[in-house]
């Protein structure tokens, strides 16, 4: 299927493997990108210059296709060294970005210098529409249902999406509730160039994350997950446990006073344990309501592939009927 995204991360399916913390190491983003979409390396899982670089040598020793590394900007005291993860990247020769969180205007000149797509991740239109003006080259649009910060304004990616195809005159793709090839086409045909994916691309075999994360996510329905940080205007959906409806009471109780140290024990350094332990309520972690929707743990190649031939079926069924 060639798309305007296809065209320009020079990929074979519009699939996007999305940055994803703990998740997105060169494994998951090689195995992505071997089966024809675009994996992505999560730069901040790897926190230094150095570190990055070394996933960026990994992942180019296990496959010779596009892949991309995803800049996350975060709000925090002690930033990262974004000049120096972008170093990293440009001097990997990555040849896609995607950023998320802040606006990434800062990182584009050495990007863009080097000649790097940059495709920015947005929970809404105007967050897209400030995307394209400042040069971004294509925007993922990340609904209300999506794994991960949908941001504050809660809007689904039945009105998301159309609503960007109105707005922008850059590519973007749908992201947030993908699982399947009726998502891609539901995607199409909302006027999207291709699907972003975080939660089913855990439960892949390739995924470098705990059998146990896996499970979880297979056991989980689409009733499983919940808004966290609310109150902080960080809100996160994840998937429920001990410790999330521990962090939920605490909001309860505490209200607008609710502070970020309050619910340090829920959030502050979980992923590891989760993903690479497997200990499951150690804190919160990202998942969308995709979840009810994922009943298995194929390959990548294997899921890829099944997407690109459940659409295509449903495209030939819908021009049968329009015909009829
Ligand atoms: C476990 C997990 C970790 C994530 N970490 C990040 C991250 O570090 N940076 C980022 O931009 N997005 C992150 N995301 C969001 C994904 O890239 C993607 O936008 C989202 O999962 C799409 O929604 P879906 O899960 O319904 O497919 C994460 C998502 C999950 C499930």
């Amino acid at each position: 299927m060639k798309t305007a995204i296809t065209e320009m991360f020079g990929i074979e399916h519009p699939i996007i493997q999305g940055g994803m913390h703990y998740v997105g190491f060169a494994e998951m983003a090689a195995a992505v990108s071997n089966a024809g979409g675009l994996g992505i390396i999560t730069g901040l899982t790897q926190g230094t210059p150095e570190k990055l670089a070394n996933e960026i040598a990994r992942c180019k020793d296990m496959t010779d296709k596009p892949f991309g590394v995803n800049l996350t900007i975060l709000p925090t005291l002690t930033p990262p060294d974004y000049p120096g993860l972008v170093k990293a990247v440009i001097e990997g020769g990555v040849k896609v970005v995607e950023t998320a969180g802040r606006n990434p205007v800062d990182l584009l000149p050495p990007l863009k210098d080097a000649g790097i797509k940059v495709i920015h991740k947005c929970t809404s239109v105007r967050h897209s529409l400030k995307a394209q003006e400042i040069g971004c080259d294509a925007v993922s649009v990340d609904g209300f249902e999506c794994g991960g910060h949908p941001g504050e304004d809660d809007v689904p990616n039945f009105i998301l999406l159309p609503r960007a195809a109105d707005e922008l005159e850059i590519p973007f793709v749908s992201s947030g509730g993908m699982a399947d090839g009726r998502s891609l086409v539901a995607s199409l045909a909302m006027g999207a160039a291709g699907m972003n994916m975080g939660t089913r691309f855990i439960a892949t075999k390739e995924a470098p994350v705990h059998e146990n994360v896996k499970q979880a996510i297979l056991a989980a329905s689409e009733l499983d997950t919940r808004l966290v940080m609310r109150p902080l205007r960080n809100t996160e959906r994840v998937l429920t446990n001990e410790a999330v409806e521990r962090l939920i009471q605490k909001e309860k109780d505490l209200g607008d006073a609710i502070t970020i140290q309050d619910i340090l024990p829920e959030v502050a350094g979980v992923y590891p344990k989760i993903m690479m332990e497997g200990t499951m309520d150690a804190g919160a972690w990202s998942c969308g309501m995709v979840a009810g929707l994922i009943h298995d743990i194929p390959t990548c190649k294997e899921l890829i592939d099944r997407i690109m031939l459940q659409a295509e079926e449903i495209i030939a069924r819908m021009q049968a009927q329009a015909r009829a």
